[in-house]
């Protein structure tokens, strides 16, 4: 996979980001040096998608460790950057993990290492829900950019694409910031897949036309009973593919499951500027001082998800048992020389 834009890069002891805001116009990476631009690449959601950044948090956190040697001013950044997003439940678990850690900037590099393999081993999961020739539409963005591996729900499309299943892309356009038209659109390019753009609302008309097979998104955070946070209008899409009767797939790793919580009604959610709704593109497209609501992701309930793909195996309902025998699976690592990972 050559052609795969690289999201994140620790190379001669720097950590570098490639800037998503400036695609698909510009490739251009920046570095990462301190808690501020750590804390501001995830913020400004030039780092963004739920896998990629707690990878990118934890070669942070390793930097962070290595410039400061006062413990406190050290807790004080990797807690700035632990709470920089507060959906993506990945920031929290990977910051966690690598300040655990005796060796933080080996435990960084092998949480990268394990999210390729991770995203490797969903892709080869979840080839099996699709058809020949299937036509999958799919939010926001979801392909190597937001994980810093293979992707989750695009990584299954490319996987399926590999494996010679031709799936067709429909891409939602994802306002409003448009993750889905700059990003995944460019990714599906990339990788060969044949796509379609449309704006949010022609989901229905999609389904209505029977231009539908599946729905395929990912997750930022999924409670013990199903619940899904994910970008905004994902809760949207699951009621119509349910009113059309279309399978709702969700594909996400391990470490977007919060066992902690019972259901999504404890899942913060994050609520971002109104300028990001009343701009586009650096131009007013409504009243600047328009009073907005611009939260940045939804909870879709588990009773809409017809499978969870994940990299142990499928989860099917009810989500009380699946994803309980989820949170009982050995540590990944431990299971990548070992015969068996499915669930
Ligand atoms: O605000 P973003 O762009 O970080 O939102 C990303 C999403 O909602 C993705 O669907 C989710 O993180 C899954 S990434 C594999």
């Amino acid at each position: 996979m050559n052609d795969v834009l690289e999201a994140v890069r620790f190379e001669d002891g720097v950590l570098q980001y490639l800037d998503q805001r400036l695609l698909p116009g510009e490739i251009r990476y920046e570095p990462a040096r301190n808690c501020e631009e750590i804390v501001g690449a995830i913020a400004s959601l030039a780092v963004r998608g739920a896998p990629c950044i707690g990878v990118f948090a934890a070669y942070g956190i390793a930097v962070l460790r290595s410039r400061e040697i006062d413990d406190d001013a050290f807790a004080a950044a990797a807690d700035r950057v632990r709470s920089a997003r507060p959906t993506a439940v990945n920031l929290a678990w990977a910051v966690d993990r690598v300040r655990a850690s005796d060796d933080m900037l080996a435990e960084a590099l092998a949480i990268h290492a394990e999210q390729r393999s991770i995203d490797a081993a969903i892709g080869e999961n979840g080839i099996a829900l699709f058809s020949k020739g299937a036509r999958v539409l799919t939010h926001c963005n979801t392909g190597p950019l937001a994980t810093a591996g293979y992707g989750t729900a695009l990584g299954v499309l490319i996987a399926a694409q590999r494996a010679g299943l031709a799936p067709h892309v429909l891409v939602d356009e994802t306002r409003p910031l448009l993750q889905g038209a700059r990003l995944t659109y460019l990714e599906c390019r990339r990788a060969g897949l044949d796509a379609t753009l449309q704006v949010d609302a022609a989901a229905a008309i999609s389904m209505a036309r029977g231009r539908v097979d599946a729905v395929i998104v990912g997750a930022d955070r999924i409670a013990r009973n199903g619940d899904t946070a994910n970008k905004i209008g994902t809760y949207n899409l699951a009621i119509l593919a349910a009113h059309h009767n279309i399978p709702f797939y969700v594909a996400a790793p391990r470490s977007t499951f919060d066992f902690a919580l019972a259901s999504g009604a404890e899942i913060p959610i994050e609520e971002r500027a109104p300028s990001e709704v009343t701009s586009l593109g650096g131009r007013l497209v409504a009243p600047e001082d328009a009073v907005v609501f611009n939260p940045a992701f939804d909870v879709t309930p588990g009773h809409l998800v017809a499978a969870f793909i994940t990299e142990y195996g499928i989860l099917r309902p009810p989500y009380g048992e699946s994803i309980a025998g989820l949170a009982g699976r050995p540590h990944w690592s431990a299971l990548l020389h070992s015969e068996s990972t499915r669930a």
